[in-house]
């Protein structure tokens, strides 16, 4: 067991769904992300002791916010002997929060925080569970912001790169490569789309024949990434099923998806359940051309957006600082 006193943890934004794949596939990027430190406190449970950087009040209550109800899914699995040996009857954990992610963005803004609160927190314990041990408490996080527990933000916020959730019953994860090759550029107009109305707004059936464009769409972006084939991942995002739905919901969306091939990108898709948007780019200088040409098409539609490039995040949630 260590005897830190705090840990600071960074856990960066996700791309989830990437065009077809649908609540199975998620990917982390460089930045931005949310950071949090995780404190021992003289009060027993979970509190949230400040949240920063956020334009709209979250809740701190910690039954209601999605970072400590992840920790408390955590305390509850802690074994009778290390909670003895933590003297976890007499403290508890404080969590501070920094947000760097808008939300409502698409960006997998409470993902990052729930993450970076329970790894912090594990950190903090002495590591009594192993990184991809603590998906199933993040997805508890998730499961209060919007009403399921879907792990295509967590998974990848909290292992980094690629993450492919073959199935949540049993949870089945699976770590794919990382493309070198692949950039992409985003923009986030600003808008606040709440995942569980984007998720509301979706057809519970699917005809056939969307179905089998759609899984041939989404194996061909997995044999994308291991062939580290750019063009074939950009093709692959084509999403029959989700995005005729959601696309409404974002202002200009088929503008900014022509802005983005006119530029060089080899495909356009909603991050997770928008605003943002990402461009599939082959070079760091077509997704730098790219993401200013969004932010033009934008602002032409009359709204403000921040536009920015990324390539994947191999490490995903990260210790930055600790305490002794
Ligand atoms: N897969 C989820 C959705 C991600 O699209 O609803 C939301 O962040």
């Amino acid at each position: 067991m260590n005897t830190f006193k705090s840990v600071t943890v960074f856990a960066p934004a996700t791309v989830a769904n990437v065009g077809s794949a649908f609540d199975v596939l998620g990917f982390a990027l460089e930045s931005p992300g949310d950071t949090v430190t995780a404190s021992w406190s003289t009060l027993c449970g979970v509190q949230i002791s400040e949240i920063k950087g956020s334009s709209i009040q979250l809740p701190t209550d910690p039954d209601k916010n999605t970072a400590s109800v992840s920790v408390q899914t955590l305390l509850r699995n802690v074994s009778k002997e290390d909670w003895k040996t933590l003297r976890l009857d007499e403290r508890g954990i404080s969590l501070s929060i920094q947000k760097g992610l808008p939300i409502g963005s698409g960006l997998g803004s409470s993902s990052a925080s729930t993450v970076a609160a329970v790894v912090a927190a594990n950190t903090l314990l002495g590591e009594l569970f192993n990184k991809s041990d603590l998906l199933p408490f993040a997805m508890e996080g998730e499961r209060i912001a919007c009403g399921a527990a879907h792990a295509d933000n967590v998974a990848p916020s909290l292992l980094g790169g690629f993450i492919l959730i073959r199935s949540y019953s049993p949870l089945d994860i699976i770590p794919l490569p990382c493309p070198s090759s692949l950039y992409v550029a985003l923009i986030t107009p600003d808008i606040e789309v709440r995942t569980s109305d984007a998720r509301r707004i979706l057809k519970q059936a699917v005809p056939l024949e969307d179905a089998i464009k759609q899984w041939g769409n989404v194996a061909a972006l997995i044999a994308g990434i291991f062939k580290n084939d750019i063009n074939l991942i950009g093709r692959s995002l084509e999403d029959r099923i989700i995005e005729p739905n959601r696309a409404d919901l974002i202002p200009g969306f088929y503008d900014l998806r022509k802005t983005a091939h006119d530029e060089g990108a080899l495909g356009f898709a909603i991050s997770g359940s928008g605003p943002t948007t990402f461009a599939v780019c082959a070079s760091e200088e077509t997704a730098q051309k790219v993401a200013k040409a969004l932010t033009s098409t934008c602002n032409k539609l009359g709204l403000e957006g921040r536009s920015f490039y990324s390539r994947i995040n191999p490490l995903g949630a990260v210790v930055t600082e600790t305490m002794v």
